[in-house]
């Protein structure tokens, strides 16, 4: 048992110490009598007796229930000491002393934050927020990621979590982090732990690609107009909310001898196709662009060259 509190007060001629230990008990009550007469001690007011018991001809003080810094830091008991003569009452301030028994509690939960994927490393993206009701270091709260991550810190003291790698909604789209909040009592830290969802969002950073490259086919002088040739396709390399595509020629539309679908991508014979026509017998190389259809303006395109011989 390790005393919370010393006090040493003089009652006049009389002189009365209180220590009050944590746990069971006690402490004694000490009085002089300069006339050597016996000594009836007690604690007066009801509060005061509520907590604390004195057997009366030691002055031994027992504690009733246990002390709880966090309801109450400080009491104000009055002892007594009588002899014949009289009755010597003195008040003595018991500070409660503090014993480690709460952990950190985080406020506002559940933590959850939605970021965009090109956030840069270095910026600060949350911050959890933990207190202690324990004095001193008990009530110091450490946070930490447990295990830790490789793509986001947090700070120790402040609870402030920052990106400290290159995040790629392609890759991942969400991060469970754990958060340990550890106060740092030294023989017995207590510590709660508590959930952080990271979500990743999309940000248009990849250009659209063709599928089914190389585009290379033969088609016959006498297909008629109408004919499909073949089927032009992209796809939108952001998962996230792929857009809409649309396929328009660039150039090598020769005498616009082919038409292409602007929403399904189809590539049709519209004129005569001819052999002989030296502009026709070495075959077509026709460029087509994709374009994305834009969300927040501005376009983005990527071209394929796609070649056809006659
Ligand atoms: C943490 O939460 C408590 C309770 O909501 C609030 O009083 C305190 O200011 C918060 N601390 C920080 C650093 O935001
Ligand atoms: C939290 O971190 C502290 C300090 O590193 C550690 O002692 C404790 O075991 C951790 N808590 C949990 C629940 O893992």
């Amino acid at each position: 048992m390790t005393p919370l509190r010393c006090n040493v007060v003089c009652l006049r001629c009389s002189l009365l110490s209180v220590c009050v230990y944590s746990g069971t008990s006690i402490t004694q009550l000490q009085a002089v009598d300069p006339d050597g007469e016996p000594l009836i001690f007690g604690v007066v007011g009801e509060e005061a007796m509520r907590y604390f018991a004195v057997q009366e001809t030691t002055g031994v003080v027992w504690l009733r229930q246990p002390l709880d810094r966090e309801t109450k830091s400080e009491m104000q008991v009055e002892f007594s000491v009588s002899d014949s003569q009289g009755v010597v009452k003195d008040t003595v301030n018991i500070q409660i002393g503090d014993v480690n028994d709460n952990a950190p509690s985080f406020f506002n939960q559940p933590y959850a934050v939605q970021i965009p994927e090109n956030t840069p490393v270095g910026t600060s993206v949350f911050m959890v927020n933990a207190t202690d009701p324990d004095q001193g270091v008990g009530g110091s709260v450490l946070f930490s990621f447990q295990p830790p991550s490789p793509f986001f810190s947090i700070d120790g003291a402040r609870g402030i979590v920052t990106v400290t790698r290159a995040l790629d909604y392609e890759t991942t789209t969400a991060y469970q982090l754990t958060v340990n909040a550890t106060d740092q009592d030294k023989r017995r830290p207590l510590s709660s732990l508590t959930n952080l969802a990271i979500t990743i969002t999309d940000v248009q950073d990849m250009d659209p690609i063709f599928t089914n490259l190389p585009y290379s086919t033969n088609i016959m002088e006498d297909a008629p107009p109408g004919y499909e040739v073949r089927k032009i396709t992209a796809i939108d390399q952001d998962l996230g909310r792929p857009r809409g595509i649309g396929y328009t020629f660039i150039s090598g539309n020769t005498n616009s001898v082919f038409a292409l679908d602007y929403i399904s991508g189809s590539l049709k014979v519209s004129g005569q196709l001819d052999r002989e026509n030296p502009l026709y017998s070495s075959g077509f190389t026709i460029t087509v662009k994709v374009r994305l259809k834009p969300r927040c303006g501005g376009f983005q395109d990527d071209s394929l060259k796609s070649v056809f011989e006659l």
